[in-house]
């Protein structure tokens, strides 16, 4: 590929003139006689290398150099100054410039300086390709970890997805395992059809089950109207059964008869509606036991656990945390437009050390709230949610502690109120999450984040009035 190069000097003549030498030697030659001019062109067209003028009138050479990189982070820049000196030298490769020649020059000179700024880039390049080759190995899409286990998850889920095969995936609380219910999902033949998730555990049985499969017009008191369930929404694509460890006894029954017929009746109803849905199960509790103790049916599990996938818990992985660390810094740069480098080893070390309870997300919460609280470019330190834990109904919400940087002290304070705020509301509504959603004012999406966030398990709050 022919380089493209953009001169840019107020000497028009001398423009033509190394512009006709350039040309000679196989190179794409535009012209700009100012900053302005440069610019324009910069924006409607992309040069490999920038060739400016230091000294010309309004704006000089670095300083146009400066608003290229903002259009092409990527451009390469020759400074050619008749002003050269040591200092400006330095300055200017401290600013990025890869080169600059002294006026007057011989063409050689020029040549040499273009040659030697092709071949940088021509490195780069491939040292860049280099990574997002290893990148790739160490990624399933959205899926970070080299981790040995988590690539023979991605092998399985390459196998796995072109198929129909029911999934069930394990793993502790954080892991991902809906990430990868979604990897299947969207690597399948079934991705222009719908994934649908719906958490079985949040749900009381009768609700559940108009969830799951809708419900006539009549059916019962408040059912005014006819409602499609999941399945029925998902048609052609996938059901995600998310805790389906806590779906009841009977409804498990009516869930195997719909996996066995490939056919619904909606609550109420009496027309069986054939479904076409992939089903991908998850659950963080230990199945095997409830299915000892008889909580689950075992013909139901054989039927949903065709496929299984089991995602390892992140201290067993903790080479994977600074490739989760540095890929979570991305996307919250982008997301709150910030200009995060990293976490400072210090950090580093201690986020290797920790044991995360709460896994990925736990990981990716505390680099959320690191991002809060730090105005650096690198984040020294970071809180972890076991500190704020160990919240209970008596204990104060927060002593002043001036040895902790003000900004972090903030966040464990409104940590400790919110969980428990959420604790106490929770307890008043005896664990009903959409009560306590409703008469709180949280949306109740927010609202189950949260709880997994603070680790609050609402089948373990005790009734009010009992201590
Ligand atoms: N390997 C990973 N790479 C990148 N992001 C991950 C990875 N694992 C988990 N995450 C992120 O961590 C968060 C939690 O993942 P996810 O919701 O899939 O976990 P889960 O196992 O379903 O948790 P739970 O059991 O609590 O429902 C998500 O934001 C997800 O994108
Ligand atoms: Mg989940």
């Amino acid at each position: 590929m022919r380089q493209q190069i953009l001169i840019v000097d107020d000497q028009v003549s001398f423009c033509h003139h190394i512009k006709a030498l350039l040309e000679n030697e196989d190179y794409d030659v535009s012209v700009a006689h100012d900053a302005e001019q440069a610019l324009g062109k910069l924006y409607s067209q992309s040069f490999d290398i920038l060739l400016t003028d230091m000294r010309m009138p309004k704006t000089n050479g670095l300083e146009l150099f400066d608003m290229a990189r903002k259009i092409d982070p990527d451009i390469s820049g020759i400074i050619m100054t008749a002003y050269g000196s040591i200092s400006s030298a330095v300055n200017s490769i401290k600013q990025g410039i890869t080169d600059y020649i002294q006026k007057p020059f011989e063409p050689e000179a020029l040549l040499m300086a273009v040659e030697k700024t092709v071949r940088e880039r021509r490195m780069l390049n491939e040292i860049r390709d280099l990574r997002n080759e290893v990148d790739r190995r160490y990624a399933f899409g959205n899926i970070i970890g080299k981790n040995h286990k988590m690539q023979s998850i991605y092998n399985l889920i390459q196998k796995v997805a072109p198929t129909d095969a029911r999934v069930f995936v394990t793993g502790e609380t954080g892991v991902g395992k809906e990430l990868v219910a979604k990897a299947i999902h969207f690597n399948s033949p079934r991705k222009n059809k719908p994934f649908v998730g719906i958490n079985c555990g949040a749900l009381a049985e009768t609700l559940l089950e108009t969830e799951l499969f809708g419900h006539e017009r009549g059916a019962f008191t408040g059912a005014i109207r006819t409602k499609r369930g999941k399945f029925e929404y998902a048609q052609g694509g996938t059901v995600f059964l998310d805790e389906v460890g806590d779906v009841s006894p009977g409804l498990q029954m009516k869930l195997l008869r719909v996996i066995q017929e490939k056919r619904l009746e909606r609550v109420g109803g009496n027309d069986p509606i054939a479904v076409d849905v992939r089903l991908i199960s998850a659950t963080n509790q230990d199945i095997k036991e409830k299915i000892r103790s008889g909580e689950f049916r075992i013909e139901l599990f054989y039927r949903l656990n065709v496929v299984p996938i089991h995602i390892p818990p992140l201290r067993e992985r903790i080479e994977d945390i600074p490739l989760l660390v540095n890929h979570f810094i991305r996307i919250l740069n982008k997301n709150l437009k910030r200009n995060i480098r990293r976490v400072s080893t210090r950090a580093m070390s201690q986020l290797m050390h920790y044991h995360w309870p709460g896994n990925v997300r736990e990981l990716e919460n505390i680099l959320e709230r690191a991002f809060v609280t730090t105005d650096d470019d690198i984040i020294e330190s970071v809180i972890f949610s076991s500190e704020i834990q160990d919240v209970r109904p008596d204990a104060p919400l927060f002593t002043v502690d001036i040895g902790i940087p003000f900004k972090v002290a903030r966040s464990m304070v409104e940590k400790r109120f919110e969980k428990a705020y959420l604790m106490e509301a929770l307890k008043h509504h005896e664990g009903n999450v959409s009560k306590t959603a409703k008469e709180t004012g949280i949306n109740p999406r927010t609202l189950w984040r949260k709880m997994k966030e603070y680790e609050i398990d609402r089948t373990r709050i005790d009734p009010p009035g009992k201590m």
